[in-house]
């Protein structure tokens, strides 16, 4: 097997090294977010802070830009700012993850760091086998695989996977997306003392339970967090319908709110809530750093049909992962904002207060951009739509009569434009990122967040606004 992934592993770093100048030139190359090196990147995994060091690994197919047989790639930093580009972590090889070393989640114990992945098997007929399995490692830099930990129990089809583990006390903890054989979306649990044997505990969450009827066919990339008095379950489902404004994405992504019961692995819960209201996020997962911060990364993407027309494409690479946000529980709902260490990247400020429009336009052109930080702090708004336009590609739109605010782009596929809603409070405050093709949308301080790529022409750098509003307006260009 030493061959065989030394073959693979070389074959993954040529296409790196063959591909490197077109990667990097390319427009739409992001300035502050993790990116694969050449091929296809989707859900972050293993996410850490292991010895002092942030570790993000994620989903990988170095050979296209499509989702083939998975690799986790690997990036290690001392900041969440500044990243290394780590070798590769895990490689497809061996017969218990040949077809793909999917999602799984990373934990420390005695010293040793140790990831839980799933193992992809395709057998000849089509059908697929699922396998978690562990790789333990001493440095964080390089991991011997011990192979399946956990095989499928009865009652779930192989759609089995994305292990997420936590310790609890002297017990360790593992929630699995699941689908059960009457084609269920739920999440399954076991428990273990020592990482390597683990007990099956039933389920814990899913259709039928907590009050919930069908909710998909299958729950992708569960996560399980206590924060500030809530026990906070977020899952990914497939296959729920779209229902006014909600779910209007192919896949969701979001979070329930409850009480776990330690002593009988009982989870009670609340409804679900989206975490993000843009068009591209999906397989969030957090952590707890040493500043006891949770802390979460997305994929900034999903598999849509617009997929296989990004831009990027014609360069042998796609997708990002989202700026890590810090998570914060209350007033009953999940906040999200931007980490702390991300004000680090800020350049030249431009400040301009009380700015008043009445129905105008405005542009200016300190106030432009592809990498930029850009808070706006409405004082008054009129009851007409306030505005701002990204470089003529994307739209966010604040409506006051219906306290809606919507973000709209040209469809990648159909050119026809598309639109996200999200509802909020009154409107206080817009904290946006922008990237070479990214918007991260932050509204009133974490309340509600939309996250979308978007392929502007790379030469323009506008950004208008109007409306009928007063505004204080701050604008960073951002460091690469
Ligand atoms: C979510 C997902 C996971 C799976 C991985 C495969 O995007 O489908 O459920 O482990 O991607 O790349």
């Amino acid at each position: 097997m030493v061959v065989k992934e030394d073959l693979l592993l070389q074959k993954a770093y040529y296409e790196i090294e063959k591909n490197k100048d077109k990667v990097i030139n390319d427009p739409y190359r992001l300035g502050y977010h993790l990116m694969p090196p050449v091929g296809l990147l989707n859900d972050p995994n293993g996410l850490i802070q292991y010895k002092g060091v942030y570790h993000v690994f994620y989903q990988w197919n170095p050979f296209n830009t499509s989702h083939g047989n998975k690799f986790w790639g690997h990036y290690s930093s001392k900041d969440m700012v500044h990243w290394k580009e780590e070798p590769i972590a895990l490689a497809p090889v061996d017969w218990y993850d040949k077809n793909g070393c999917y999602s799984g989640s990373a934990v420390e114990s005695d010293g040793r760091l140790y990831l839980f992945y799933t193992g992809n098997v395709k057998r000849k007929d089509g059908s697929r086998e699922t396998f978690q399995c562990l790789a333990v490692s001493s440095d964080g830099v390089t991991f011997e695989k011990h192979g399946p930990i956990l095989k499928l129990p009865k009652g779930y089809t192989a759609h089995f996977r994305d292990p997420k583990v936590w310790k609890k006390d002297e017990m360790w903890y593992m929630i699995l997306g699941a689908q059960t054989i009457d084609k269920q979306g739920v999440i399954a649990l076991f428990t273990s003392k020592d990482l390597y044997h683990w007990e099956n505990a039933g389920k814990i969450a899913g259709a039928g339970m907590n009050g919930l009827g069908e909710f998909g066919y299958m729950w992708e990339c569960p996560d399980f967090f206590h924060l500030n008095g809530g026990d906070i379950l977020l899952s990914s489902p497939q296959g729920l319908e779209k229902e006014g404004d909600l779910y209007q994405n192919v896949y969701q992504s979001g979070y329930f709110i409850g009480e776990f019961d330690y002593e009988n692995l009982k989870y009670r819960h609340g409804h679900f809530t989206e975490l993000d209201h843009g068009f591209d996020f999906y397989a969030p997962q957090t952590f707890i750093d040493e500043k006891g911060r949770r802390i979460l990364y997305g994929w900034m993407g999903i598999t849509d049909d617009t997929e296989q027309y990004h831009p990027t494409i014609y360069n042998n690479w796609v997708h990002a992962l989202t700026m890590p946000r810090e998570l914060m529980f209350k007033n009953g709902r999940v906040y999200q904002l931007p980490i702390e260490e991300m004000k680090t990247l800020r350049k030249e400020k431009v400040v301009m207060n009380h700015i008043k429009i009445e129905g105008n336009e405005v542009q200016y052109d300190c106030v432009e951009g592809k990498s930029i930080e850009l808070i706006v702090e409405l004082l008054t708004v009129g009851t007409k739509e306030f505005n701002l336009s990204f470089r003529h590609e994307a739209m966010l739109s604040y409506d006051p009569s219906k306290k809606e605010i919507s973000l709209k782009r040209r469809n990648l596929k159909t050119g026809y434009l598309e639109k996200r809603v999200c509802k909020i409070s009154n409107l206080s405050k817009l904290h946006i990122f922008m990237d070479c093709s990214s918007l991260e949308v932050f509204i009133n301080d974490g309340e509600q967040v939309m996250t979308s790529r978007y392929f502007p022409n790379p030469k323009d750098q506008t950004i208008t606004i109007n409306g009928d509003a007063e505004f204080n307006l701050s604008k960073w260009e951002l460091e690469k």
